[in-house]
């Protein structure tokens, strides 16, 4: 396999596992986030409406968490590799922390926060005034289950999809759609497309690579 740093326009499609080396659990498996928390409880709208200082409590540990860690090699290896660009279903924005510049978040950023029509960026740990001056609660700018993946973002997405000569899969289980799906459009130009994962996926065998390892066991070598 050619090394990464030969392609024109390499494109990284990131998931849960790229921030493992991280500290941060991924969603499913051992140890994930939904083997834990049920998502009605704490991941959709309908939870925030019925509870939000619940939906709150339980973002505000998530956003801690991700304060205390730092990107790992392989965020920094990307980041490092010139006219990448990066589709990442991770809402922990340790790809912008590791100097990453084309990031398109799929699923949102813990560290925004929204109010009807306002965004605004915001890291505090905790979060120090969960209300809006309206009364009205911020929510976490975040793609919820049962949410619509935000259009332009989508639109920003599949033209990236449509521009890159090398798409690398790195640490997604391939099961939540819209995402999971979006690779099939570069691949279906044929270029080469590459999984990393050390567990086989729903979605592997659409990859003409599939490596089996974590991303520090591949992603070196790969950007060599
Ligand atoms: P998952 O938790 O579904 O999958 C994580 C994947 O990472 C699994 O396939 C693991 O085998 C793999 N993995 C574990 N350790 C790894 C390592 N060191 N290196 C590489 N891979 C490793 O996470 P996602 O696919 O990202 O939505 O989940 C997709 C979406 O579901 C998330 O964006 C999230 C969740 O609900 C939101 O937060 C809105």
């Amino acid at each position: 396999m050619r090394s990464l740093t030969k392609y024109r326009r390499p494109l990284f499609f990131t998931g849960a596992g790229l921030s493992v080396e991280s500290g941060i659990p991924t969603y499913r498996g051992a140890g994930g986030i939904w083997e834990e928390y049920d998502y009605t409880d704490y991941a959709c709208q309908r939870a925030f409406d019925a509870n939000p200082e619940r939906v709150w409590d339980f973002h505000d540990v998530r956003r801690e968490a991700v304060a205390a860690c730092e990107p790992n090699e392989g965020h920094r290896l990307i980041a490092e590799l010139e006219n990448a660009r990066i589709i990442t279903q991770n809402i922990d924005g340790l790809h912008q922390r590791a100097g990453a510049s084309d990031v398109i978040e799929l699923h949102g950023s813990l560290g925004r926060v929204r109010c009807g029509g306002e965004v605004v960026e915001n890291f505090e740990v905790p979060l120090r005034e969960r209300r809006h001056s309206s009364g009205r609660y911020w929510r976490p700018d975040i793609v919820w289950f049962e949410d619509m993946l935000d259009p332009l973002v989508m639109q920003e997405a599949v033209r990236a999809l449509e521009e890159c000569d090398v798409i690398v899969s790195v640490g997604t289980s391939g099961v939540v759609y819209p995402a999971a799906d979006l690779p099939r459009i570069a691949m279906r130009r044929g270029i080469p497309s590459i999984e990393i994962n050390p567990e086989e996926t729903a979605v592997s065998a659409w990859y003409t690579h599939s490596l089996r390892g974590t991303a520090s066991e591949f992603l070196p070598t790969l950007l060599a």
